[in-house]
């Protein structure tokens, strides 16, 4: 069971800074060659697939919706924040954006084929990232891809950290991937980068399938 506090605070929390993150993150891609490069593995093997479109969960203002969306598969945006959601309309109005949480998606079962979650989970309590996990898992076609980006850490256990936003979680690549081992993806393959200029922590990708 999900405390709806948890997420009440997260959603308020990125609806404060919406325009700001807007702001900030837009353009990111264009500063990170790894996290292209992942995405453009992502969108070839969601196309070669071809189990349904993508969903971006977590998109903020939807610039990686909108990448993904060029690159190929058909993608649309899911966020808690409206605010988040409103600008990611405004900034992509031919584009699909949704309100929503992961922790309860509003799609029926595998329909998807592939889900996007880039450092959309950071905030879940680990407790109740299988729920998640789950949800993923059942929304997503047989053969659908799942790419997930946060940021690393070396304990086996998550850490707690005071984000800008709100309270966040790092999580050590293979913990985080044993947890998706539990709930039933494969795993493809994996990055890891060190922190750039302004970053605190490393940064993490699992690219992961549902069997
Ligand atoms: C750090 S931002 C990442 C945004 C974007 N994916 C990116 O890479 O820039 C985290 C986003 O996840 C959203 N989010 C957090 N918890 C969520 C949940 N339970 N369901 C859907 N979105 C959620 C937040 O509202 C926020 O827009």
């Amino acid at each position: 069971m999900i405390e709806p506090s948890a997420l009440h605070d997260t959603k308020h929390a990125y609806d404060a800074v919406a325009s700001l993150y807007a702001e900030l993150f837009s353009d990111v891609l264009e500063a990170l060659p790894l996290e292209r490069g992942l995405l453009a593995a992502f969108a070839e093997l969601v196309q070669a697939h071809n189990a349904g479109p993508v969903a971006d969960i977590g998109c903020g203002p939807g610039h990686v919706t909108a990448y993904m969306h060029a690159l190929g598969p058909t993608t649309f945006g899911i966020d808690l924040s409206s605010e988040m959601v409103a600008l990611a309309r405004q900034a992509h109005p031919d584009l699909r954006f949704d309100e929503g949480s992961m922790t309860a998606l509003d799609l029926a079962d595998g329909v998807l084929g592939g889900i996007l979650a880039l450092y959309s989970t950071i905030h879940t309590p680990p407790r109740h990232l299988p729920i998640v996990f789950a949800e993923f898992q059942r929304v997503l076609a047989p053969g659908g891809h799942l790419l997930i980006g946060f940021f690393a850490g070396d304990d086996p256990l998550p850490q707690e950290f005071d984000h800008k936003v709100t309270l966040a979680y790092r999580w050590s690549p293979d913990s985080l991937m044993d947890l998706l081992r539990q709930a039933g993806f494969a795993e493809i393959g994996r990055l890891r980068r060190e922190p750039r200029d302004g970053e605190r922590f490393h940064q993490a990708h699992l690219l992961v399938r549902k069997p």
